[in-house]
């Protein structure tokens, strides 16, 4: 079921149902709360102003349908008007590199929470399995090894993601990614060629062999591609070069097979973080990070989460509209 929003009240039939608002798409009347699970347990809720109850209600909703609900607001009399909203994915399989740590993790846990079944794939297995520890019913997703830049390996968890989830993943995040730090006028061929190698030939061949997948299985219509490239790719960074260049190749390699891709129903998006809280930042001096906060509009960097919102807001049917374009999740970055 689709859960995009549902607005409805209780307790009187002759109610005139307010007209939602214009992001939220009315479902039929009662889809959600008629439904099998919810109809049985919601016979013993008493819907009153009782604040409590109406937590109660929303779990009930939230547990059945994978969708965030929330009560926005409550008439004067007895009527609750109750609306369900969030990106349901329930059915759909998500297939994310680096998924063992940050941002990666945060994309697996938010779209775990909305219903997806998600393949975990990092080079890091162990960082795989915790993230998978940490998910909402573990049973439901799996962790795999990956390499992003070997292309056997990308083969392997792939065959792997779908005999284990059963189908084929029509979600695909690319966030596995390594960044270094090293000054352009010493910097080695080696030290170079691995970030590229990791950064961009990675993401080529992960969303190669998974766009052909979901082609081939004829599940390409919905299909959606969200690469983490970075605000370097756009800006520049000093020090980094060969990190900004490999993310600003992701940037150009997502607006061409956006382009190439819209015939088969297939929308590729990338995501531009600015400065954000994971293991990646660890290494960056304290002095570096204070002078990014000085341009830095919110004053703060960002969590893993407030990046996967958006990526997962990329991978839902919530962004029909949105093929090759570049999100920048960057608190206000303005240097
Ligand atoms: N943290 C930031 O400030 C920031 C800013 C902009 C962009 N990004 C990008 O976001 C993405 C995620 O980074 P993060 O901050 O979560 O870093 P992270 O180090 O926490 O996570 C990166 C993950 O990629 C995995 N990985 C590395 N090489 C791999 C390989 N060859 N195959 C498979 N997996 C591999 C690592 O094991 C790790 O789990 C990266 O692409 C990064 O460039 C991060």
């Amino acid at each position: 079921m689709d859960g995009w929003s549902l607005c409805r009240t209780f307790g009187n039939s002759n109610f005139n149902i307010p007209t939602p608002p214009p992001h939220l798409k009315r479902i039929s009347t009662l889809a959600i709360l008629l439904s099998d699970k919810i109809s049985k347990s919601s016979r013993s809720v008493q819907i009153t102003s009782s604040s409590q109850e109406i937590s109660s209600l929303s779990s009930l909703c939230v547990d059945f349908a994978s969708a965030s609900l929330t009560c926005t607001w409550r008439a004067p009399s007895s009527y609750l008007f109750i609306m369900a909203s969030g990106n349901n994915l329930n059915g759909k399989i998500a297939l994310v590199t680096g998924g063992g740590s940050g941002i990666g993790r945060a994309v697996c846990q938010i779209l775990a929470r909305d219903g997806a079944r998600v393949s975990v794939c990092d080079i890091n297995l162990q960082g795989a399995q915790e993230t998978l520890a940490s998910l909402e019913q573990p049973g439901n997703h799996v962790a795999l090894p990956m390499d992003v830049t070997d292309k056997e390996s990308v083969r392997k968890a792939l065959s792997a993601t779908q005999e284990k989830l059963k189908g084929t993943p029509t979600l695909l995040v690319n966030s596995a990614g390594i960044g270094g730090r090293s000054p352009f006028l010493e910097m080695s061929e080696e030290v170079f060629m691995k970030v590229v190698d990791v950064n961009l030939k990675g993401t080529f061949l992960v969303s190669q062999l998974v766009c052909n997948a979901m082609i081939e299985r004829g599940e390409a219509e919905g299909g959606s591609v969200v690469n983490i490239a970075s605000l370097a790719g756009k800006n520049g960074l000093a020090l980094n070069c060969q990190y900004a260049a490999t993310k600003g190749g992701v940037i150009a390699f997502t607006k061409s097979i956006a382009k190439e891709l819209a015939k088969t129903g297939i929308r590729a998006n990338c995501i531009l973080p600015g400065a954000i809280r994971t293991p990646m930042m660890a290494g960056i001096p304290e002095e570096r990070i204070a002078e990014a906060l000085r341009v830095n509009t919110l004053g703060r960097i960002g969590e893993p989460e407030e990046v996967a919102e958006m990526v997962v807001f990329l991978l839902t049917e919530r962004s029909t509209y949105m093929t090759g374009a570049c999100v920048e999740v960057t608190g206000g970055h303005y240097a």
